[in-house]
């Protein structure tokens, strides 16, 4: 499973330099960082060589062109991020014919991913935290777009996203998802556990004690 992060902040993405996989933002991200989109994701595409993805703010077919043409043009890793609407997949459908990567997002529904999945996008983000909060089950949203998309072959990658904790990671794993995206807060829980920190710990303690410098 790749891991994203998600996140418009430069300093968050290099201090992960070669753990991450490629980086998720939308406008939300993008107006918290104060940053001007096209300088901030021609900036991010420099630093991350795996996929980019960059939401386009228009909601009409042709303006969604526009914005993703441009966004596109920052470079060859950024991947046009589509609204989950009738527009979206119609522009999805004509970015996936002129062989331009997508990752079609706020999908919600099983029917959406399907929807998604016909449109050509490269990438579903189902958001899982969303659902839990409005008292679904985004796990199992999760299981059963993977299940339908092998039914039918789709080869759309499904992109777990609106992750908020370790468990949420975990189920994607689980669930057979092909990318993950993941604010900092969640992706440094990932890698750390008390009994790694403590067995370390013990470790160099019973090092120290030899009074030897280094591994000798
Ligand atoms: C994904 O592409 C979204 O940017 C993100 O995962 C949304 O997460 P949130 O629900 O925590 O805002």
């Amino acid at each position: 499973m790749q891991i994203f992060l998600d996140t418009a902040e430069i300093t968050e993405i290099e201090a992960r330099a070669g753990l991450i996989d490629g980086v998720t933002t939308n406008p939300s991200l993008i107006a918290k960082s104060g940053a001007g989109v096209f300088d901030r994701i021609k900036e991010i595409a420099k630093t991350v060589s795996g996929p980019v993805s960059a939401e386009v703010v228009a909601s009409d077919y042709d303006g969604m062109l526009e914005e993703g043409r441009k966004l596109r043009a920052l470079g060859d890793n950024v991947v046009i991020k589509l609204p989950l609407t009738a527009a979206g997949l119609q522009a999805c459908r004509e970015f996936h014919a002129e062989g331009v990567p997508t990752n079609v997002t706020l999908c919600f529904s099983l029917s959406q991913a399907l929807m998604a999945a016909k449109a050509g996008a490269t990438f579903i983000s189902p958001f899982v935290g969303r659902i839990d909060d409005a008292g679904s089950d985004g796990i199992n949203l999760l299981e059963d777009i993977r299940a339908m998309y092998d039914q039918f072959g789709f080869e759309t990658s499904i992109l777990a996203a609106s992750l908020r904790h370790l468990k949420h990671v975990e189920g994607a794993a689980l669930a057979g998802c092909d990318a993950a995206t993941l604010p900092v807060k969640t992706f440094d829980q990932l890698i750390k556990h008390p009994q790694t920190d403590l067995g370390l710990d013990a470790f160099m303690a019973d090092w120290k004690a030899t009074g030897r410098d280094g591994l000798v």
